[in-house]
């Protein structure tokens, strides 16, 4: 990893740019929250934005990118397909219902939210190949500069690739010290499928943890920032979230120190710690909309 700022950039399988680390907004609330935080990071100098349908704040995250005065073009823009919409048809019509939340013609990355799986679907093989046919409907069209998956294991990964003719270029999954789920994101890397790590402060679960707090100390740095950097020397592109401009600023200087092989392994083998208790097979996202 030889980055030394968040713009610069990974580079998708497509050739397309994405910076390294984005602004993440899950629930961040829709309204004068999602618009004055993402317009606090722009003026922090992300270039990179992730929103989802199903966080309910798209609208208030195209207006913060407008009150930002940074050109749509220089912003990197991620949403996400939700579970409700599967299937082809559904898929391309949810689309541009996003578009129109956005304020926007076009996104940089459109994400697969959750795959479906068999213990809600039993036909979730094809129900995922027929929503990403939508991908890649959308994709040719010009309306998406990459496609992607979130939260797919890596069954469901293998199962699309029995049918996917553009294989995803991201899969965006939780990780943080504490879960990492390292075995999944080197299956990805090997494939040329970019790791995004979502919560990678585990929802601020680790970051009154004792032994990171003494780790960090010694880098001179927060947890919070240990754990961004964490992600980056494992290649994975993290997305914190925070509402304050001064923790925003903050959560992108992690460029000015590295964390040594030992530690690197610490983190790797601690105990379990902030994990949301969300993962596609046990918990899957249908059964919480379904009930
Ligand atoms: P806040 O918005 O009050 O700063 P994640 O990115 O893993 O989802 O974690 C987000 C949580 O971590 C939020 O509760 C956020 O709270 C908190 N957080 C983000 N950055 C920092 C930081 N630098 N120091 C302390 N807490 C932080």
């Amino acid at each position: 990893m030889d980055f030394t700022k968040h713009t610069d950039c990974f580079t998708l399988s497509n050739g397309v740019k994405i910076p390294c680390i984005g602004y993440g907004t899950w629930k961040t609330e829709d309204g004068a929250q999602t618009r004055d935080s993402v317009s606090a990071a722009i003026s922090c100098g992300y270039r990179h934005v992730d929103t989802a349908f199903a966080y309910g704040n798209e609208v208030s995250v195209g207006e913060g990118i407008r009150a930002s005065g940074v050109a749509r073009e220089d912003i990197f823009l991620t949403t996400k397909h939700w579970v409700t919409f599967r299937g082809y048809e559904a898929t391309v019509a949810t689309f541009e219902d996003s578009l129109k939340n956005l304020g926007t013609d076009y996104v940089d990355l459109y994400l697969i939210h959750w795959p479906a799986v068999e213990k809600i679907t039993p036909d979730w093989k094809e129900l995922n190949a027929s929503t990403w046919a939508g991908f890649e409907k959308l994709y040719k069209d010009g309306k998406i500069r990459a496609i992607g998956v979130s939260n797919f294991e890596q069954k469901h990964l293998e199962a699309l690739g029995e049918y996917a003719e553009i294989m995803p270029m991201v899969n965006q999954i939780e990780f943080h010290p504490g879960y990492s789920q390292l075995e999944l994101a080197k299956y990805c890397q090997n494939k040329g499928i970019l790791v995004q790590a979502w919560s990678p402060l585990g929802s601020g679960a680790v970051l009154s943890d004792e032994g990171l707090a003494a780790m960090a100390g010694k880098y001179g740095k927060s947890v919070a920032q240990l754990c961004i950097r964490y992600a980056l020397q494992h290649d994975v592109l993290p997305l914190p979230k925070s509402l304050k401009p001064q923790r925003i600023a903050a959560n992108a200087e992690v460029f000015d120190f590295e964390i040594d092989e030992e530690d690197i392994a610490v983190l790797e083998t601690m105990p379990e710690l902030g994990f949301s208790g969300f993962k596609a097979e046990e918990a899957p996202a249908d059964a919480l909309v379904n009930g």
